[in-house]
């Protein structure tokens, strides 16, 4: 398969299991992740990898992210824990912005979602499932905090890998008229 293929094919797959990306893979993808456009090379990403136990610390996180908002259902705090056990492995891909004179927060974001994207591209070829998720997690400065983030910095994504369990999603057509006019 090209990568114009996966590219082409491309979809996300909620339901994931082991095994997840070994240290090669995992390197690959981030590698991948690191050659992403970025003005002015500020570099303003930042990845952290969530996997085995870890996840476990991770969900205790989402659920302090709640409580801490005021939610005590207890139905969603209890879904908040075992979120991040959908997948063996979770990326978290960081908006870490750097100051600049013209090249501001929304660019470096979109630099970090560019990224994101190279590694979601990376990881389906390598034939694993993903799917990029957010969440009101996200833009909590609890979890970032818990990450290893620096004040304002924010997740773009939170990248779920694994093994595909379960046929895929199928493709809707795409209409290119719908979306593309030419100048
Ligand atoms: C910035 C961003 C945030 C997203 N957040 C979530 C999310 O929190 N939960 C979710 O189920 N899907 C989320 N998605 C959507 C999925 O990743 C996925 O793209 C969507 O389900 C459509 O499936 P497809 O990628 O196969 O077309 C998000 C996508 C993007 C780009």
């Amino acid at each position: 398969m090209s990568v114009l293929d996966t590219l082409l094919s491309r979809n996300s797959h909620a339901r994931l299991v082991e095994p997840g990306p070994d240290a090669q893979a995992l390197k690959a993808i981030l590698r991948a992740a690191l050659r992403a456009p970025d003005h002015g090379r500020l570099r303003p990403w930042r990845y952290v990898v969530i996997q085995g136990e870890r996840r476990q610390a991770l969900g205790k996180c989402f659920v302090d992210s709640l409580k801490l908002r005021g939610v005590s259902d207890t139905a969603k705090l209890d879904k908040a824990a075992k979120a991040p056990l959908r997948a063996p492995m979770i990326l978290a891909g960081l908006l870490h912005e750097v100051e600049h004179t013209t090249i501001g927060r929304d660019e470096q974001g979109h630099a970090v979602a560019a990224s994101l994207a190279a590694a979601q591209i990376a990881a389906e070829f390598l034939g694993f499932g993903c799917i990029w998720r957010t969440g009101s997690y996200a833009t909590d400065p609890l979890v970032v905090e818990m990450l290893g983030g620096a004040p304002g910095d924010q997740v773009v994504g939170f990248l779920y890998l694994g093994t595909r369990d379960g046929p895929s999603k199928l493709l809707p057509e795409e209409s290119l008229d719908a979306f593309v006019s030419h100048f």
